[in-house]
Order: structure tokens, then C-alpha cells, then sequence
């Protein structure tokens, strides 16, 4: 299944994500089983460091190019005019492709504006075909999207039954903006997999409950990108095209939901950290 962003480029709405795979030949390896299992959404980013085994994956697959949709995201320490081009040279150079799908803001800190204005130009050069954010709140979003010539076509937020994101989510529907899960299965959170209402879900549709939250953010409109290093998990989670859960279900788990977020941390130290955080690559 795919969303049309609002740029007119179609988006799986279920990937792989490789954040904490930091391992080269264990990244390849998740990567070419999601891409032969059928997955054409990656979710990469330069803090991960894994650009470089993404790509071998990706090749490996024997997947052309033009069938998969690859996202990165650049990291604060390379924000602004000046050092964002040159960054996204390097993403392209890691990955070892000549276009990405999708770059994202990975944090609402730093130059963004002249990061946004930098990547704006890599759409026009075609080195970048869609651009959007990720942390984004309403307000930093009230910030861009005034001074933004090309709207984002997505902010790739925590989203899990758990944390459903109820005041950002209208506001994105409005500026007709995808939400993107990160976390989408509350990080592998026991308390979440073993939520009864899931679980009952989950065995009524002979389906496990990452299958049901999985299912749930695709019928709620977002893209979800669950992280696996198992190779039966990641088969396991793209089995979720042949059921369907009807509206009691949905809001079954919908009111699931808690009142806090399960990642936090202060914009003040974010915006003291983040920047003077460097990546390191894997070969
Ligand atoms: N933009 C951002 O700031 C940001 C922040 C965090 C994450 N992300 C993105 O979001 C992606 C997903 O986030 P995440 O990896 O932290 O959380 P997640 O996908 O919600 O959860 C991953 C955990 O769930 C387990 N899991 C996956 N499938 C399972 C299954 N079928 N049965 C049981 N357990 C299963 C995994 O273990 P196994 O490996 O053992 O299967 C892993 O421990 C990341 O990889 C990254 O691409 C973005």
C-alpha cells in the first residue's frame, strides 16, 4: 500500500528502519531480507552510520534502484547553508545512488532554515525528490512552513498506540502532511505487545500483535518503519495485507493511549547536544 505525499510522489506505507543496526553485515543482511520479502521503503539516516551497508543491501537485493523508496536524514552537526550540500554529497556517496527518495530534518535544532533552503535546492538539482522533517512540533512546524517554498511531505514523529500524537496529528492533516512512525511498535515494548485489547484482536484475526499495531497504523494513514534485525520478524511484519480490522477494533486500541511519549528529552538540551554530536560511518 502506498499514500500520495503531497509533492504527487507515492510512499510505501510500510518499511524497514535500521536505527541501532550497527553492525555493516548484519545491516546488509536486514536489508536485502526486507527488500526480498517484498518491503520498498528504507529508513536510514547519517546518525545511524549505516548509509554505507544500507547500500550494499540494497544492491545485494538485486531490487532495481527505481523500485525503492530510500529515505536519510541529515544530523544537526551538518546543518545550514554552508555544510548542507556538501552533507548530502555524502549521504548520496555512502548509499551509493545518485538520487534519495526522501531526506528528512532529523531534529528541530540548529540552522533550519538554511538546512531546508539547502535541501530545497537538492530537489531542483534532482539529487533529492521529496524533502520533510522528523521531532517537528505544531510550533516548529508554524516556523518552516511560512518560510518553506516546497511544503514537507512528511514528520517521521514517535507514534505507537501508546502515543497517538492527538493534538499534532490534525494539525498535519491539515498541511496535508504524512505522519511517519518512529517506535511503531512502542520500540518492542513488552507492556504494549501484551495489552489485552491487541492480544484479543490479535488472536481473533490469527495474527500476532505487532501484525495488529502494524495494521493499525496503515488503516490510520500513517507510514510505519519497525526495526528488525530478525529475519522472521521482518517477514512477520509485512504479513499484514490480508486482514483488515473494522472500526471497534481500531478504536480499541485507540484508546490505548497514554499520556506521555516513551522518549523525552528537554528542546534546551537537545539544542546544546544534538549539534556537537558526531556521526561515525561504518565501512
Ligand atoms: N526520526 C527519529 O528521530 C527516529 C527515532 C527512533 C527511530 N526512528 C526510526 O524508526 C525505526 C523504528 O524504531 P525502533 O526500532 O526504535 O522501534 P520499533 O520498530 O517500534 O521496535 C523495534 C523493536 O521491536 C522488536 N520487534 C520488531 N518486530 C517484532 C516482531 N514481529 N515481534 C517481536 N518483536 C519485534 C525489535 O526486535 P528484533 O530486532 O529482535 O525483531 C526491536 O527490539 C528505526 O529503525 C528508525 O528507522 C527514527
Amino acid at each position: 500500500m502506498q499514500l500520495t505525499l503531497n509533492d504527487g510522489a507515492l510512499m510505501p506505507q510500510l518499511g524497514l528502519g535500521v536505527y541501532l543496526v550497527s553492525d555493516g553485515l548484519t545491516c546488509q543482511s536486514v536489508v536485502e531480507t526486507a527488500l526480498g520479502t517484498g518491503y520498498r521503503l528504507l529508513d536510514t539516516a547519517v546518525m545511524y552510520g549505516n548509509e554505507r551497508p544500507v547500500g550494499r543491501g540494497m544492491r545485494a537485493s538485486g531490487v532495481p534502484r527505481a523500485d525503492i523508496f530510500l529515505t536519510t536524514k541529515l544530523w544537526p552537526s551538518e546543518y545550514g547553508a554552508a555544510k548542507a550540500p556538501a552533507a548530502i554529497g555524502r549521504c548520496l556517496e555512502r548509499l551509493g545512488t545518485d538520487y534519495l527518495d526522501l531526506l528528512l530534518l532529523h531534529q528541530p535544532v540548529g540552522d533550519i532554515l538554511g538546512t531546508w533552503a539547502a535541501m530545497e535546492d537538492a530537489v531542483a538539482q534532482g539529487t533529492v525528490r521529496s524533502i520533510g522533517v522528523s521531532n517537528f512540533t505544531i510550533a516548529d512546524l508554524e516556523q518552516l512552513l511560512p518560510r518553506a517554498e516546497i511544503r514537507p511531505v512528511v514528520n517521521q514523529v514517535e507514534l505507537h498506540p501508546y502515543w497517538r500524537q492527538r493534538r499534532l496529528l490534525p494539525f498535519l492533516r491539515t498541511h496535508d502532511i504524512v505522519p511517519e512512525a518512529w517506535f511503531p511498535v512502542g520500540h518492542g515494548s513488552r507492556d504494549l505487545l501484551a495489552e489485552p485489547a491487541i492480544v484479543a484482536i490479535a488472536q481473533r484475526h490469527d495474527k500476532s500483535p505487532v501484525q495488529v499495531i502494524l495494521r493499525w497504523h496503515v488503516q490510520s494513514g500513517h507510514v510505519a518503519i519497525p526495526k528488525s534485525t530478525n529475519p522472521v520478524h521482518i517477514r512477520e511484519n509485512f504479513d499484514i495485507f490480508d486482514f483488515e480490522l473494522d472500526a471497534g477494533e481500531l478504536a480499541a486500541i485507540d484508546v490505548l493511549t497514554r499520556n506521555r511519549p516513551i522518549f523525552r528529552m528537554p528542546r534546551w538540551l537537545m539544542s546544546a547536544v544534538f549539534p556537537l554530536v558526531r556521526t561515525r560511518q561504518l565501512n
